[in-house]
């Protein structure tokens, strides 16, 4: 039999697990900072849900959506992203009555049926954060500076871009929506099917479709800049004032219009040329109408979604180590395993990581502690046994030493921060 992971659905296997670990306690540690709360909803929702939150003309929730029906013979869909089960939650528990702002983060699997090729998965997983309950521009500068911070944190600044634009609102956007109409209509022969039906049902999708016949024909198209109301303008003109202030380079880029339907106002993309066509490692940006459409309070938010894979493909070489801790090996009689046992959990209890393979030879022990990488080996043998000692060997000089039984921890704790002192 030969059962391999489903296409596009991926093991992260322990080597690169270590730099998963890193990426998230990176998110934890900012998300802290800003003062943002964990929230971690199920994976699985009812379809009704995204087809309301997401739009249904998206390519998310037309193309991609792992749908089904479940034995109770509702309509259920694994959850293509965080932002409208994070609201679902919102109002469910009434989040809101308890303070009207709330900043929620999530990280995990999302799912979506996509043609899998580089940064472009199946399941992938996203830092998500949303911002409820505050309309001024200057929630966005921060929350998108939010977004560069953990971004940075693991990439550095260079070949980051941070791309921003304005949707503009229920008010201004029907104007361009005509215009656009009317370009589009001009253009119906050059369109692929999908987008002949969207552009008269949901024109803005048209500008993301992923066609290239359908990118080439849009490039000329009307943008929003021109069609922005008052209010939008002067929201996004602050947004960058507060971008300005926060020390974060951004890009105006007019023709950003982002995949999903809910987006108003303030959208914006944290791109890198080194990705490829899936260049996009973060995007997010406000959305004032989607929680009063999903039934709640009339309030306005912000949020955005960091790939995780494409972060992890990224991330520099050498940036997240194993954890560094001893082996312990015991000599092939019972009582020297005994007594590494005994060790291992003394060690353990004090916060040092101790490996072994008590069911192996001494001699494959022995190799394992070669190849392992850890920075001290522990010995137990008879002689050990006898006189009440240990043997530790720094596998970083070969030296070996005996030490009373009884100063084992504290030797072993000196040892690991002289190490840690020479990599400095
Ligand atoms: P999104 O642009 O669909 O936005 O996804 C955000 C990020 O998730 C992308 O920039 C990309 O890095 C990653 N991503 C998306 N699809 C895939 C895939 N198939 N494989 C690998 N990575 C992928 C959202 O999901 C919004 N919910 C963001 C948001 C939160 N807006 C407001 N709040």
């Amino acid at each position: 039999m030969d059962i391999r992971a489903v296409r596009g659905m991926n093991d992260i296997l322990p080597e690169e697990a270590v730099l998963w670990r890193f990426v998230e306690e990176e998110a934890r540690r900012i998300f802290a900072l800003y003062g943002f709360e964990e929230l971690r909803p199920p994976l699985l929702e009812r379809t009704e849900l995204f087809l309301r939150g997401i739009g249904d003309e998206t390519d998310v929730v037309e193309k991609q959506m792992y749908t089904f029906t479940d034995k109770g013979g509702d309509s259920v869909t694994l959850r293509p992203e965080a932002t409208a089960c994070v609201l679902r939650a919102v109002i469910e528990h009434g989040i809101l009555n308890k303070d009207p702002v709330a900043k929620l983060y999530t990280i995990g699997p999302m799912f979506r049926y996509e043609r899998p090729q580089k940064g472009r998965f199946r399941q992938f997983h996203q830092i998500n954060a949303e911002r409820l309950g505050e309309d001024g521009p200057l929630a966005d500068a921060e929350t998108l500076a939010m977004a560069y911070d953990i971004v940075r944190s693991v990439l550095g600044g260079e070949g980051l871009v941070m791309e921003v634009n304005s949707l503009g609102c229920k008010q201004c956007r029907p104007a361009f929506t005509e215009a656009l109409k009317a370009f589009l209509a001009a253009r119906e022969d050059l369109l692929c099917s999908d987008c002949r039906r969207r552009m008269v049902s949901n024109p803005l999708r048209v500008l993301d479709c992923k066609v290239p016949t359908c990118k080439e024909a849009v490039m000329d198209a009307p943008t929003l800049d021109a069609t922005l109301c008052g209010g939008c303008r002067e929201h996004h003109e602050c947004v960058k004032e507060g971008l300005d202030a926060l020390g974060v380079r951004y890009e105006q880029n007019v023709h950003l219009v982002r995949g999903l339907d809910y987006y108003t106002r303030t959208t914006f993309e944290i791109v890198s040329a080194s990705l490829g066509s899936n260049s996009a490692v973060a995007g997010g940006g406000r959305y004032d109408d989607l929680l009063g459409l999903l039934g709640g309070p009339p309030v306005g938010g912000i949020g955005f979604a960091i790939g995780m894979e494409r972060l992890v493909m990224l991330a520099p070489e050498g940036l997240a180590k194993k954890g560094e801790g001893c082996f312990v090996a015991a000599q092939n009689t019972h009582e020297a395993r005994l007594e590494a046992l005994r060790l291992m959990m003394e060690l353990r209890g004090n916060g040092i990581p101790a490996d072994s393979a008590l069911g192996r030879s001494f001699k494959a022990q022995m190799r394992r502690a070669d190849k392992g990488g850890h920075p001290v080996c522990v010995i137990v043998g008879e002689e050990e046994l006898r006189t009440g000692t240990v043997s530790l060997r720094d596998m970083r000089t070969g030296s070996q030493e005996t030490v009373p039984r009884a100063d084992l921890v504290s030797r072993i704790l000196s040892v690991l921060d002289k190490g840690k002192g020479e990599k400095a």
